[in-house]
């Protein structure tokens, strides 16, 4: 499949069949694909739950309540469920670890390129959080850029998928004591093989015409 073929055949699906199974080797190269995405100034700051058991699908589900309860399915049905979680704040261990990281992949070839990076990456986290007054928003907005390419990734790969922003913080916070491991949730990510009684497989995709979202300057 190329890439037009993906874009216009991957689509969110609302039913799965849950006697079908991702197999492990694809699945473990879904989530290699997702360790790759890119971030802004490589802050990753991320962290996923990976949701495979029935005991670990109930528990999610638990937020899948009330106004929301439409999106339990999915999930329940699901092959795997990925949690995209976002840190909450940008610690010093966290610009530590990522710096470390840099080092020990081999990026600087003196300590004055290890300084410049440390430098750069500082001086964006103090505009987001100080200028722009808003990391969190930052930080949350590279999560969903993972959540992008995995939904792309998936499709590569002809698994089917639920992106899912319907369900309820608090619940899946407490639930995962989120708020200890200093992490938001983000969204809920639903992957398998659609079920024949999936109605959403059948509807033609909709988007906005092309003159409608691109000025060409
Ligand atoms: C961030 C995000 C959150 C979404 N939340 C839900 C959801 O809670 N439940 C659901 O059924 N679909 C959800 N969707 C799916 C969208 O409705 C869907 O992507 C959109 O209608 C475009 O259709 P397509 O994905 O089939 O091309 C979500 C999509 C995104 C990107």
């Amino acid at each position: 499949m190329d890439l037009l073929n993906i874009s216009q055949s991957r689509y969110t699906t609302k039913a799965y069949d849950s006697s079908k199974k991702i197999p492990q080797e694809k699945f473990e190269k879904l989530l290699e694909s997702l360790r790759l995405a890119p971030s802004s100034i490589n802050i990753q700051p991320w962290h996923f739950f990976v949701i495979e058991t029935d005991e670990a699908k109930q528990r999610i589900a638990k937020a899948l309540v009330g106004k929301y309860v439409y999106n339990a399915p999915k999930v329940l049905e699901s092959s795997h469920t990925i949690l995209f979680c976002t840190h909450k704040d940008i610690t010093d261990s966290h610009l530590d670890q990522l710096l470390n990281q840099d080092e020990i992949s081999g990026r600087f070839k003196d300590d004055q390129a290890k300084q410049a990076q440390k430098d750069t990456r500082l001086g964006y986290v103090d505009y987001y959080r100080n200028e722009k007054g808003d990391i969190q928003r930052w930080s949350e907005n590279q999560t969903f850029i993972a959540l992008g390419q995995t939904l792309f990734a998936a499709g590569l790969e002809g698994i089917d998928a639920t992106p899912i922003g319907g369900f309820d913080e608090k619940i899946i916070a407490e639930e995962l004591n989120l708020d200890a491991k200093g992490l938001i949730p983000s969204v809920l990510l639903a992957l398998g093989y659609r079920s024949e009684k999936d109605f959403n497989a059948k509807l033609p995709k909709s988007r906005l015409n092309a003159d409608q979202v691109f000025t060409r300057l």
